[in-house]
């Protein structure tokens, strides 16, 4: 073990630096629900400094390597969690990010299932961090809990054992009151996993695997990142934090060059608030392989492809459709974003795919995939409502509570949710951390065609209640966080947690 963990809260002179950098001298009174569109009014806020669509090339975030072998053998990486300055908008002066290895995202890191790793995280920030991996199969020690915080100037060694198929993960800070701020700033990065199955069917793999973190964010005319928040309250603004320019692996809008052939993307929806609904250009149809784990039974083509924040897709997408020349631009449809202050048109182009040579394709897209398993019958089932009530976001009427469970989830049985959303128009996606589950049906009918396999987020759209089903087995036992993924709400204080027993 490389280090202590601390607990508890703490609020952090850096951020407030970092705050007067950014917005401005963004008002420090309470904000009411909406209040970034009150700042804007207040001319506190502006927009970000117009970016041209497609100029900078998208950068694809390094593949992280071990640097060594821990005393029990497991293959270590290292990360230090950092402050940088990376060049982000073309012309302007370089964007003051937290990274992991100062890079936004961090590096990706790639491992079979049934490998086991150790993520060493140096915390060289002036915060406390906890690294979450989502989607993984955790102990709970190693799962990023809200409060564990690492403490500035220490590390911890976060075990990942547990993937036993291919997942399209991702890992991010899960500070207590502070992952909405912490992620914004950078501290993001992509974790795959592949299994034997996937290895040897032939899809497009290596430099035709392309990740594509996909987030929105607000700079100010020195390219500065801007957070808005409430600092006496402590609270960020409530119906999330929204931006209006996107950010695809770190890049604004960028383009990229490919050949007449298929590519398979890991699309993740890393924004913090932003509800994103794909589309090309073209009108041509997508073909969804996966969402977060395991492969599809069969490919889906769509023509949409609804993503709330954390949610991931694997999307096999065909060039060889497009003579040479062809632009086809990845488009955002998404209309009516409760909480987006920010005029539409400005978050429509998300990136562009510039179709620029004729290339040999030995790829395909098997009609079989993988095997899935039937479901099971339940055992218990559970009814959760997600609301906005006196103020607060709440779950079930209730806030984050350190010292409160509430389920206990015996290993070896099957649970059926029933997740409602209370009202309002807004949006929830909910991520319960170590369990895949299967959506069942929203508001009686059939979720989307894509929204099959195992999924660890759900989109939790306006009035709607969805049913979703699983099975733990992982053998594992403590306390994890349950949580909705707009990382505001989950801030204040959308969150609660599950326990596991064996
Ligand atoms: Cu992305 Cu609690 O997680
Ligand atoms: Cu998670
Ligand atoms: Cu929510």
């Amino acid at each position: 073990m490389g280090g202590s963990v601390g607990s508890g809260r703490s609020r952090h002179v850096s951020r407030r630096t970092l705050l007067k950098a950014g917005a401005a001298g963004a008002a420090a009174t309470a904000l009411p629900l909406g209040g970034l569109m009150r700042l804007i009014a207040q001319g506190d806020v502006g927009n970000s400094p117009p970016v041209r669509s497609f100029t900078v090339p998208l950068p694809r975030p390094p593949l992280a390597v071990p640097s060594g072998t821990t005393p029990e053998g497991l293959p270590l990486y290292v990360f230090h969690e950092r402050e940088a300055f990376v060049p982000i908008l073309p012309g302007r002066p370089p964007t003051r990010i937290w990274g992991y290895e100062g890079i936004t995202p961090g590096p990706t890191v790639s491992m079979r299932a049934g490998q086991k790793i150790v993520v060493r995280q140096v915390n060289e920030l002036e915060t406390g961090t906890t690294t979450h991996l989502h989607g993984g199969d955790t102990e709970a020690i190693y799962d990023g809990y809200p409060t564990s915080l690492v403490p500035p100037g220490t590390s911890f060694d976060y075990v990942y054992t547990g993937e036993d198929e291919t997942a399209t993960l991702w890992y991010h800070d899960h500070a207590i009151h502070e992952t909405g701020f912490n992620v914004y700033q950078g501290l993001a990065g992509m974790f795959l996993v592949s299994d034997a199955n996937e290895r040897a069917l032939p899809l497009p793999k290596g430099r035709f695997d392309v990740p594509l973190v996909i987030q929105d964010r607000l700079f100010d005319k020195n390219a500065q990142l801007v957070y808005p928040f409430d600092d006496d309250q402590h609270q960020v603004l409530q119906q999330g934090v929204f931006g209006d320019v996107f950010l695809v692996n770190g890049a604004p809008k960028p383009f990229m060059r490919v050949g007449r052939r298929k590519y398979r993307f890991r699309i993740l929806n890393g924004s913090n608030a932003r509800v994103l609904t794909l589309a090309l250009s073209t009108g041509e149809a997508m073909t969804v392989i996966a969402s977060e784990h395991q492969l599809f039974e069969h490919p889906i083509d769509t023509q949409t492809l609804h993503m709330t924040p954390s949610e991931r897709y694997q999307v096999v997408i065909d060039f060889a459709k497009y003579p040479v020349g062809t632009k086809v631009v990845l488009r955002n449809q998404f209309e009516d974003d409760p909480g987006d202050p920010f005029d539409e048109a400005l978050t429509r182009q998300i990136m562009r795919f510039d179709v620029v040579a004729d290339v040999d394709d030995p790829s395909s897209v098997p009609a079989d995939l993988a095997e899935q398993e039937p479901l099971g019958v339940p055992d218990v089932r559970r009814h959760w409502e997600f609301a906005r009530k006196g103020g607060q976001w709440v779950i079930n009427d209730k806030v984050w509570d350190e010292n409160r469970v509430d389920a206990v989830i015996r290993d070896n049985t099957t649970e059926r949710w029933t997740l409602e959303n209370g009202g309002g128009g807004w949006i929830h996606p909910i991520h319960p951390h170590l369990v895949e589950f299967t959506i069942l049906d929203r508001n009686g009918r059939p979720p989307e065609p894509y929204e099959v396999g195992h999924k660890d987020t759900v989109s939790l759209g306006p009035n709607d209640v969805v049913r979703i089903q699983f099975t733990v087995d992982e053998g594992k036992a403590g306390r994890y966080a349950y949580h909705c993924h707009n990382v505001e709400h989950e801030d204040d204080d959308m969150m609660t947690q599950i326990e596991f027993v064996l």
